[in-house]
């Protein structure tokens, strides 16, 4: 029987991508999933998809880079379950642009998403897991953690970021939390779509309609780290496409 089968998780911007592929996996492995995502409607189609397969889902409208609203969610989904085993720190935006454009606006949105919001849902489960004396942040990175390219500087920056504060707290955490950093590469979501400078889009767009991997990879990386034993901390997967420079 798989370990992961009754566990609470909260998965963050599961109302599409990588997030919602990652809560309905888990799902189908016995998980009871919370769906946090800003985009309430889509989050809750994708809990109503993993009712009707038979599995436990329920969709709260969260914006993550909101301090009070990620720490209501962890509230309510331990007020719901009774506790809480695993947060997916997942949602994420990409508006990557050359630094000369000065886009400052999406620098600033990147930083308060993807490094904010981590930071929000960290100080919203590290209470709970140090509580329960159990508990496993899986916070999504990206292979831009590890390298960058032209457009990719902010976000790589935040990426990195992210593992620098992952790696941290796995340090501080003890022996009985454990802290996971899965970094994809190109993976096929809408999340291209946040990319304001049209050329820019356009060449990623192809980019990810030629060889970008399926967001069932990620979650079943996602899977990987959190069905091991509780005595096994899984810290890095890096998953990219085998044509991914
Ligand atoms: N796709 C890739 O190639 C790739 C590669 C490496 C890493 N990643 C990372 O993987 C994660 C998921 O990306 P994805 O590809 O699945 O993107 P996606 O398809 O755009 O899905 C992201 C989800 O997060 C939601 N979201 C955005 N901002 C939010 C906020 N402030 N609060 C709550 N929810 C929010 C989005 O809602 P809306 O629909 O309202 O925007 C969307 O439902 C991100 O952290 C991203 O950086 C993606």
């Amino acid at each position: 029987m798989s370990t992961i089968k009754d566990k609470v998780v909260i998965v963050t911007g599961a109302g599409g991508g990588i997030g919602s592929a990652t809560a309905a996996l888990l799902a189908e492995r016995g998980a009871k999933v919370v769906l946090a995502d800003r985009n309430l409607t889509a989050a809750t189609r994708v809990a109503e998809k993993i009712e009707s397969d038979g599995g436990t889902a329920v969709a709260m409208p969260v914006d993550v880079t909101n301090r009070s609203e990620v720490a209501n969610l962890v509230a309510a989904a331990t007020d719901r379950f009774g506790r809480l085993d695993v947060l997916v720190n997942n949602a994420g935006v990409g508006p990557v642009s050359y630094l000369h454009e000065l886009k400052v606006d999406e620098w600033d949105l990147m930083v308060e998403v993807n490094l904010r919001g981590v930071l929000n849902g960290i100080a919203a489960a590290l209470p709970v897991f140090r509580a329960q004396e159990t508990g496993q942040f899986v916070n999504i990175a990206s292979t831009a953690a590890y390298t960058t390219s032209p457009t990719m500087a902010v976000y790589s920056g935040v990426k990195t970021a992210v593992r620098a504060v992952s790696e941290g707290l796995r340090k501080e955490a003890g022996p009985n939390l454990r802290v996971s950093v899965v970094s994809p590469g190109f993976v096929a979501t809408e999340f291209v779509q946040t990319v304001s400078d049209e050329q820019v889009r356009e060449q990623l767009l192809q980019q990810r309609d030629k060889f970008a991997i399926s967001p069932d990879a990620i979650a079943r990386a996602v899977a990987f780290a959190i069905e091991q034993p509780p005595e096994v901390d899984v810290n890095e997967i890096v998953i990219r496409p085998t044509a991914q420079s």
